[in-house]
């Protein structure tokens, strides 16, 4: 995997550059759409793909670890050809799921025990291990295990679990390093700055992490209850530290406003479930702002869901429309809001990446930060 850096705004942190993969290239700064069973809800490869421009999928180890699990990923030649989609894919190491979604969660120094979410059973998750599941996955690039903080850690706590998630990054490391991908394409593997908000914590997590040379970095522990301010603040100090000629990615970040003022601070990667997730509840992010469509007020309007968007589904189909999709629970409803939603992320990432190229990022954040997240 490579990275080439092809322009950097003078003025803010923004850049934009080729991330070059087995599976194709990344135009950065961009956008993951989260496919966290090895499929992103409602909305076909060809889909992503073709319509919405999307590059690289997001996929999530604890979820495939569970379902259909290791031996039938290994049977069917890794999740590529099995959800057909042939560009590249992310995996997260599902230390994140296992924090938020598993009970009765032991975390030691050798890993974490958990029972999970499905059917209860005890399940070991090691750094070791998950780098074996992802190379059963064969994603592009592989997460490293990392051990999650509540929002309310004291700096103390902060430094004691970032300490282990950098041994964790070491261990993770030695047995990447000692081990070959299954289906012939490279496989890089990424470690994951923690420290919550604590800006020494972050600067010792992101330098030591550092000695691993690693093909590129995340900033995980963000947008997980702390000010916007405070996120931001974070991610600028942290990318001092990460080296400049490596992809940079925040993970489980954010809104539209958040991708734009983090791409101001130096991030080229995203992902996050919130296109997709507020779809199924009535948000909509549109080029005229933040909407519920369930709101009454769409009950007749005729107009498109957004004009603006060069997308099929949102071109075609009118609010009013949409809302009853919505009101009469069909499965379409699904379909149409995950794509509008998804083809706002896309725009917003190709906007600003053609805007980083041609000089002008500042004028466009001006633009359209506020704009996309106030209530239309
Ligand atoms: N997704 C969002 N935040 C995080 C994080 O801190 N770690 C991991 N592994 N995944 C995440």
């Amino acid at each position: 995997m490579t990275f080439e850096l092809q322009a950097e705004c003078p003025e803010t942190g923004a850049r934009a550059g080729l991330l070059h993969t087995d599976h194709g290239t990344v135009e950065t700064p961009m956008f993951m759409p989260v496919g966290t069973v090895g499929s992103v809800k409602a909305v076909a490869p060809r889909t992503l793909r073709d319509d919405l421009g999307v590059q690289i999928l997001l996929g999530n180890t604890y979820h495939l670890a569970l379902r259909p699990g290791r031996d039938v990923l290994r049977t069917v030649g890794g999740l590529h050809p099995f959800m057909q989609w042939d560009g590249p894919i992310l995996t997260d190491s599902g230390g994140f799921q296992v924090f938020s979604l598993a009970d009765l969660r032991k975390v030691t120094e050798e890993g974490v025990r958990f029972r999970n979410h499905l059917d209860g059973q005890y399940l070991t998750f090691t750094p070791e291990s998950v780098v074996d599941t992802q190379r059963d996955i064969g994603s592009d690039i592989m997460m490293v295990l990392d051990e999650l903080t509540p929002a309310t850690v004291d700096e103390a706590e902060a430094r004691r679990a970032n300490a282990r998630t950098v041994r964790w990054a070491e261990r993770a490391f030695a047995h990447y390093r000692a081990t070959e991908p299954h289906y012939g394409h490279h496989q890089a593997l990424f470690p994951i700055v923690q420290g919550a908000v604590f800006p020494d914590v972050r600067r010792e997590s992101a330098e030591a992490l550092l000695q691993l040379d690693a093909e590129g970095y995340a900033i995980g522990g963000l947008a997980v209850g702390e000010e916007a301010e405070v996120m931001y603040d974070t991610v600028a100090l942290t990318n001092e530290v990460l080296p400049q000629d490596r992809p940079r990615y925040l993970m489980g970040v954010g809104t539209p406003q958040n991708l734009i003022e983090n791409v101001a601070r130096g991030v080229d990667l995203f992902d996050c479930v919130m296109p997709t997730r507020n779809a199924r509840t009535g948000t909509l992010f549109t080029t005229d702002g933040t909407v519920n469509i369930k709101n009454a007020r769409f009950k007749t309007d005729t107009s498109a869901i957004d004009e603006a968007l060069d997308v099929y589904h949102s071109r075609t189909f009118s609010k009013a429309y949409l809302r009853h999709l919505t009101k009469a629970n069909e499965p379409l409803y699904m379909e149409i809001a995950s794509v509008q939603n998804l083809a706002l992320y896309l725009w917003t990432m190709r906007s600003m990446r053609a805007a980083i190229l041609e000089g002008r990022f500042p004028a466009f954040r001006r633009e359209w930060s506020d704009r996309l997240v106030q209530k239309a």
